[in-house]
């Protein structure tokens, strides 16, 4: 299969969802540092309002037992800018997805979500590409492995058979069969749909940072995030940092791969930011996600 078949079937206009507005909106307002969760609460459309109330009311805010919240204003307030924006820029794809009980929608938006808090904080911490763009490009990373389950399913079956029988990796089996992995595609969607680079960047080269010219910094943030992401399952107890680190340190040669020379005491500190983050982010993920079983 070659690439213009896919991409020429890509831009027929009537095979995709139209970008929602609302998700531009909610990405300029992250990257605007005046910008307010109030003024988010203005731009929502019904279901976006519907969607963060019921967050708003689960446990993890604290609120399922003594209250309900049922203004859009306080709910935003409770929930906060960042987290509300990773529900608000999943909410286009996952509807690709919508009422296909075999596709694992919860699962894959714990690990996009995971993904772009972790390579968010990893940009954070080691100073790489640009921690906003990161954010969204890491949110959005895998994107590209809905469009070809959704709209190329055959493909993806037998993508999915080399991936089982031969153990090949995911991009591995997509570039045998597609002639190009899941980043690739998710980048060509969000550029028709006018994403800035710094954020597409992240998305093409997130299994390939090496590759990337302009937002090298982006996709290796990105591609860190991700691994880590696999790594650091949702449901995982990690008691303390502690044994997190005995978990995951030697995961990573930081100085190593990203051409640091990082003190033993400053990777301390990195990891202890992941560990801070990743830990946060199991809490609100149990909290939201987990709670409609
Ligand atoms: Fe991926
Ligand atoms: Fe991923």
């Amino acid at each position: 299969m070659d690439n213009d078949y896919i991409l020429n079937k890509l831009k027929k206009v009537d095979m995709l969802p139209t970008f929602p507005g609302t998700v531009g909106t909610v990405m300029s307002l992250i990257q605007d540092p005046m910008s307010s969760a109030a003024d988010l609460a203005k731009n929502m459309d019904p279901s976006m309002v519907s969607e963060v109330l019921r967050i708003a009311n689960t446990a993890y805010f604290g609120t399922k037992n003594f209250r309900n919240i049922s203004s859009i204003e306080h709910a935003i307030a409770i929930i906060g800018l960042e987290h509300l924006s990773s529900i608000v820029i999943q909410m286009p794809f996952i509807s690709m997805v919508k009422g296909d009980t075999a596709f694992d929608r919860e699962k894959f938006m714990e690990h996009s979500i995971m993904c772009g808090v972790l390579s968010k904080a990893i940009s954070l911490s080691v100073r790489l590409g640009n921690p906003n763009e990161v954010y969204i490009g890491g949110m959005m990373h895998d994107i590209g492995a809905i469009i070809f389950y959704r709209y190329f399913r055959n493909e993806w079956d037998r993508a999915y058979s080399l991936v089982r029988d031969r153990g090949m990796t995911w991009p591995e089996a997509e570039k045998e069969v597609f002639s190009m992995d899941h980043g690739y595609i998710g980048a060509v969607l969000l550029e028709l749909w006018n994403i800035p680079k710094g954020i597409t960047d992240c998305v093409m080269f997130h299994h390939c940072p090496d590759k990337a010219t302009e937002n090298r910094g982006n996709a290796t943030a990105v591609n860190l995030g991700n691994r880590f992401s696999k790594l650091i399952n949702i449901h995982d107890d990690i008691p303390n940092f502690d044994d997190f680190l005995g978990r995951y340190r030697s995961f990573l040669n930081l100085n190593e791969e990203l051409g640091l020379q990082l003190l033993p005491s400053d990777e301390i500190i990195f990891y202890e930011k992941i560990y801070a983050v990743a830990k946060e982010t199991q809490h609100y993920i149990y909290g939201t996600v987990r709670e409609k079983e």
